[in-house]
């Protein structure tokens, strides 16, 4: 967690583009420039890719990106941020939505694609997936190189929820939960895997988020009640990827609106 300076948080880099489709194209376009930036200085990428639905139009635009420009993909490997705890070809499966969005365009070593086994018992999926991260973590790369992640209109991101015991988890790096307000089952790294990550990028679009975006943007303190606040990458870096929708609540100075 990056040191808390004169009392508030550092403002991240903020992007805000004016449409989606302009949100998508620098997204994958700015995720592209990470990944071909980790190979060529350290040989390898370790990716965590976000869940959800804003994600697809980025990961599609990135697969003929990473094809197009010819990147080695056997350097990178792909780690998920959650997973709702279902079989991979189910249609909530964020494993099936990157499978479909982003590795089906891309010619990538299936041994280099960590799913998170969501048709698994959620603890044991959980144990296993931590096994299998702390040996990448040995063997491949010390942290993530690339971590996105998405925002939950309650503020929560991968599946960190508000006022969850897991948002204080110092030790595990991969923790299962029951979430009532969903009824539902998830995975997901903690805390601590996020923030050390070299560089972090929150991807999200929509008048829906514009409101959570602004307060979690406007949170002078990490704020349990708004787990996406509590992502400070230290000493890696922030960014926010916006469309004008999802920036329109933002104070003007914030952001960089990119045209
Ligand atoms: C998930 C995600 C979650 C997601 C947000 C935003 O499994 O749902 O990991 O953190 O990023 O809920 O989802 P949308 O992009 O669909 O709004």
């Amino acid at each position: 967690m990056e040191k808390i300076v004169g009392g508030r948080l550092p403002t991240p880099a903020i992007n805000i583009l004016p449409t989606v489709e302009d949100f998508e194209i620098a997204s994958a376009r700015a995720v592209g420039r990470l990944i071909k930036a980790a190979v060529g200085e350290r040989s390898r990428c370790l990716v965590a890719l976000s869940g959800g639905n804003t994600p697809r139009g980025i990961y599609r635009r990135l697969g003929d990106l990473l094809t197009s420009q010819s990147v080695d993909l056997s350097r990178v490997h792909l780690i998920f941020g959650d997973e709702r705890m279902v079989p991979p070809d189910d249609p909530d499966s964020n494993y099936g939505m990157v499978r479909h969005e982003l590795i089906s365009r891309v010619v990538i070593p299936p041994s280099n694609v960590h799913r998170m086994k969501g048709e698994m018992n959620p603890e044991a999926a959980a144990l296993e997936y931590e096994q299998e991260l702390k040996k990448l973590f040995l063997s491949f790369a010390d942290r993530c190189d690339v971590m996105l992640l998405g925002v939950g209109e309650d503020g929560h991101t991968a599946s960190l929820f508000p006022g969850s015991p897991i948002l204080r988890e110092q030790q595990r790096i991969v923790r299962s939960e029951f979430v009532t307000d969903l009824g539902k089952w998830r995975v997901t790294l903690t805390l601590p895997v996020i923030n050390r990550s070299r560089a972090v990028m929150f991807l999200e679009a929509g008048e829906q988020k514009a409101a959570i975006i602004s307060n979690i943007l406007a949170a002078a303190q990490p704020n349990e009640e708004l787990p996406a606040s509590l992502v400070h990458p230290d000493p890696g870096s922030l960014t926010w990827m916006l469309d004008s929708k999802a920036a329109s609540l933002l104070p003007s100075p914030l952001g960089t609106r990119v045209s």
